[in-house]
């Protein structure tokens, strides 16, 4: 199973929800290639049979320019069997909160075969663990569903 987190943080929070979902797939007995989105290459996207992006917001619910390149990407690419999830931190101060995730989201359901998303607020907190864990469980449920997948394993 080929799976990639990727992630963009510029203070810290968005990587600790990213290193938590990543203990969490392991928990699920699930490796996961991990990166920051400035050390991932985009011509390997296609490899991936699922792809977890986790990311912070800026500017007024916008999507972070290092993520931009991502984002197009799974626009342009024939993504539509990989199964995605869309994580990130915001701050509620902001109106559009997580807008970035709102967004990745919205695209991402229509391109590829999304699973779950999650918002959490600045850093992660101890119950944040949990809800990682719900997040987590949806994407290897959603994995594990896919017709095509179930025949080649039961194979
Ligand atoms: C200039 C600026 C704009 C931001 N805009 C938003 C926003 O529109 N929505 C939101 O939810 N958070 C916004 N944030 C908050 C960050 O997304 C939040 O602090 C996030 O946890 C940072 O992640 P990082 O520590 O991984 O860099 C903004 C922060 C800054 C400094």
């Amino acid at each position: 199973m080929n799976i990639m987190i990727v992630y963009a943080s510029r203070t810290g929070n968005t990587e600790q929800l990213a290193w938590l979902i990543q203990k969490e797939l392991g928990r699920n007995g699930l490796a996961a290639d991990y990166t920051r989105i400035e050390d991932f290459d985009l011509n390997q996207l296609s490899f991936y049979q699922a792809c977890i992006v986790v990311t912070y917001t800026w500017g007024t619910g916008d999507v972070p320019k290092e993520m931009v390149s991502l984002y197009e990407a799974f626009e342009r690419k024939e993504v539509s069997e990989m199964v995605t999830a869309i994580a990130g931190t915001g701050d509620q101060c902001y109106a559009h909160f997580c807008g970035a995730v709102d967004r990745f989201r919205d695209m991402l359901y229509v391109h590829s075969n999304l699973a779950v998303t999650l918002k959490v607020e600045l850093s992660p907190q101890r119950s944040d663990g949990e809800k990682c864990g719900m997040f987590v469980k949806k994407v290897v449920e959603r994995l594990y569903s896919d017709p095509l997948l179930t025949t080649i394993l039961s194979r």
